[in-house]
Formats: structure tokens, sequence, C-alpha cells
């Protein structure tokens, strides 16, 4: 079979995740892969797709290979499937799949992404491989490579493939302002990240709008006016000195104009079901702060021009990220009441320094990135710092008291004859701490 490999990792032959690319194509020696570098060679394709049209069109299968980056594909990655969409070519009926390496921090949303963005070019989508980021240095991690590889040769042969989702209504893009500016208080330093450029008029309407629905003064950032040298490269040179290798002011515009602030609230256009490749571009040059939550306790919030109503994995990927940094999510404005009642979620947040605990998105997310620091903190100092002053180290086997009474309640629990005496007993010794609380409880203000 005909294979083309889009490896989409900035680190292009010093991928990862295409090690296991190169591993199946040594494994599988009756089948023909064709390998595009477009992570690290980006450029090129932006001169000239019609190689790339080409190859994916002679295939018989397409497989994206790439890392997680972001909740989502590396920039470079993002912004190919913009060249495959506007390239016009027909891509219909091609089976397509992927194989991405990460740490399992939201490799869902990414897969989705792939997948929303393959079905609207119509091709024939076979779910994906998540594998994690050394699985192939292990026989079981090489066995369920190639069980992932024959499974999806399987699928192509015998016309296996996940149904098209329903089409969605196209995005509006005319939003007109109606609203009047008024004027602003000061106190909470609120900042609009904005990728905002030369024809995005909706955007800018719905910007002018929102910050008259909003009570607080606004200042304005324009990531769309940023001379971005280029999107991260993965090459980790910012973990031991927390700044980039590339000599664009990213780092400081980051810390200085948009960290220190209160609250932030983005506003982008979608683009293929995400915030488009040059927002990708800022979420991915975050990675200079490392896996530390520095904006914790403040709020975010969105601005989206788009069909945001039914972009639901863009709806998890904006909660999740909120919850991950531990900010309170004040919402999307995507129409008049939706930016009406965001701006007075977030007035509220910032009045009252609100902010929810983690759910499982936050929870789950901080568990990952906890057990990757303390493996590789060495190298993370300043993360493994961050997460140690903080506490965030809560391994289980740090609360053995409790650990011990858990054994002895289940020694005592399969020893005793009668099974609901005991039972009665456990739960009257599980709920004594609450009723307590309870007990002392008195009315509030
Ligand atoms: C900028 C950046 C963002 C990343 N974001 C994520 C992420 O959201 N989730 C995750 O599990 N791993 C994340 N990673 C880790 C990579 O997915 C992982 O190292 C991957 O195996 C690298 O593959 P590659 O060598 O093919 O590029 C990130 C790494 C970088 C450099």
């Amino acid at each position: 079979m005909k294979i083309c490999v889009i490896n989409g990792s900035p680190r292009g032959k010093n991928s990862v995740t295409l090690q296991t690319l190169l591993y199946l194509e040594k494994r599988f020696p009756a089948h023909e892969f064709d390998f595009l570098n477009v992570g690290a060679g980006i450029q090129s394709f932006e001169r000239d797709m019609s190689g790339a049209v080409e190859a994916i069109r002679s295939a018989e299968l397409l497989l994206f290979s790439y890392p997680v980056y972001t909740f989502l594909v590396p920039s470079q990655l993002h912004r190919f499937i913009e060249l495959m969409k506007r390239s016009g070519a027909d891509f219909r009926d091609i089976y397509v799949s992927q194989l991405s390496t990460s740490m399992h921090f939201y490799d869902i949303t990414a897969h989705r992404f792939i997948e929303d963005n393959c079905h609207d070019m119509g091709m024939r989508v076979i779910h994906g491989l998540s594998a994690g980021m050394e699985d192939l240095l292990s026989p079981q991690g090489r066995k369920e490579a190639e069980d992932f590889f024959l499974y999806l040769i399987h699928c192509v042969e015998k016309g296996i493939y996940e149904p098209a989702p329903p089409a969605l209504p196209s995005a509006p893009q005319n939003y007109v302002q109606s609203l009047e500016p008024g004027v602003k208080e000061g106190g909470f330093d609120t900042v609009i990240v904005g990728d905002l450029r030369e024809g995005d008029e909706s955007l800018r309407a719905m910007i002018k709008d929102f910050t008259a629905l909003y009570p607080y003064k606004t200042r304005f950032v324009n990531i769309g006016d940023f001379e971005f040298k280029g999107g991260c490269l993965g090459c980790f040179g910012c973990t031991a000195s927390g700044k980039c290798v590339y000599k664009d002011g990213f780092d400081s515009m980051l810390r200085n104009s948009i960290q220190n602030a209160d609250a932030t609230i983005y506003a982008f256009t979608i683009k293929d079901h995400s915030m488009g490749s040059r927002f990708k571009m800022f979420d991915d040059r975050q990675f200079c702060n490392g896996h530390r939550t520095l904006t914790e306790g403040k709020s975010v919030a969105y601005i989206i021009n788009g069909d945001y109503e039914h972009e639901e994995n863009l709806k998890t990927l904006l909660e999740a990220r909120a919850q991950v940094g531990h900010n309170f999510f004040a919402g999307a404005g995507y129409d008049i009441p939706t930016m009406e009642n965001t701006a007075r979620r977030l007035a509220y947040a910032l009045e009252h320094k609100y902010v929810q605990p983690r759910n499982f998105y936050g929870v789950g997310g901080m568990k990952i990135f906890r057990d990757l620091i303390w493996m590789m903190r060495g190298l993370m100092k300043a993360d493994h710092q961050f997460y140690k002053s903080r506490g965030l180290y809560d391994f289980p086997q740090k609360r053995r008291g409790r650990m011990l009474a858990m054994c002895l309640v289940g020694a005592l629990m399969r020893s005793s004859k009668d099974s609901g005496k005991m039972r009665a007993r456990f739960n009257a010794g599980m709920m004594a701490p609450y009723k307590k609380v309870l007990e002392r409880a008195r009315p509030g203000k």
C-alpha cells in the first residue's frame, strides 16, 4: 500500500514520533512510505503546495505523524492543514489516520482536531494511535504500533471508516458593531489579546461591542501585528534558561504585556475548528513558561467570531485550558447576549476574586504535569521549584496515616462475620468528619 506520512513535528528528522513511522516502514517492507516534512519545512509549502497535493492524492493512506502541542498540534501543522484546505485540491475519499506521541495531556483534543479537518475535506477517517513518548522503547509499545498498523491496513482494504459528522452551519462573518462605547472605570487591568489583521472587520466590531458591555477599561495586544520569527521548534532550549532561542521579543511581550494583567480576554476568528495557526503559534511559544501555571487565580474570557456554538472540541479545549491554568473561565461571547454574560461573569470574578476549584480537566491535567516534572526535575528546574513550593507533588504515598487506616478498615471488613454491621460502622466513620463541619457551621453574611 502507498502511504503518505505528514511529519508535523518541528523537530523534523529528530522527531520522536517519526521514529515509530520509520520502525513500521522497516517492519512492513511490502508497503511503500513517502514522507513529507511539513513541521520543519513549512516555509517551502507556503511557497508551493503542488508537490504535497500530488503526494497526498496519489496515496492510498495518509498518515499524520505529530507531537501533541498545547492541546492541539504544532502551529506548523495547523498551517499545513490550512494550506491543504486552501489549495482547493480534491482529497475526498482518501483514507486518513494519525499517530501522535505525547504525555497524553489532551491528546484527545488534538486527535479530534485532525479528524474534524479531515472530515471537512471529505476524507475517510480511521481513528488514530496516541502513543506515549517512550512507547517505542518497550516491546509492548512496539507491538501496539504494529497492531495499529495492521488494523489500519485492514480498515483501508475492507473500507471501514468513521461516519462523517453532520455538516455544521457556516461560520457567520458579518458581525456589525451596534453599541456605543461608554466611559469606563479603571481598577482592574484587563488585556484583550487578539489576532486581528487587515480584513478582520467582524472581529474588530465584536471587540468594540464587548468593550462597550464590559464595565472596566481594557487595553489591547494584537498578536496579528507581532513579528514572530517562527513557531516553537520543540528544541527544549528554553527549559533550562526560560528563554526562547528566537530573539524576537516574544518572552518579554508575554511577561510584561499579557501575564501581568488581572484578566485576559482572547479574541479570534474560528479557523479550521480552532483559533488558527497564528494564535496557535502564540500558544506554542508559551512553552518558554514551562509547565508553571503563572496566571493562577486570574480570569480568562473569549470573544469568538464564528460558529462557536457547534465547535464541541474547541469548547472542551477552552474550558480545559482555563482549568489547567486554574483560571476563572468567564465564558466565550460570540454575539451580543453571550458577550454580555461573559462580560458580567468576568466583572464579578474580578470584583469578588472568584475562581472555582479545578474539575476533572484541571485535576487530571495537573496530575500528568506533576508526574512529568517530578521525572524531569533535573532538567526542568524552574518547573520543579514551582511545583515543590506549591505542594503540587501530592503523591498518594505521602498520606501514610490514611493509607494505614484503609488497610485496617479493609482487614476488619474482610474478617467480620456480620458484613451489614461493618458497612454501617464504615459509613458512620466516613461521615464523622463531615458531621463535625456541619455542627460547627454558623449562618454567614
Ligand atoms: C511546545 C510544546 C508543547 C507541548 N504540548 C504538549 C501537550 O499539550 N500535551 C502533551 O502530552 N505533550 C506536549 N508536549 C510534549 C510533546 O508532545 C512530546 O515531547 C512529543 O513526544 C514530541 O514529539 P516529536 O519529537 O515528534 O516532536 C509539548 C512539547 C512542546 C515542545
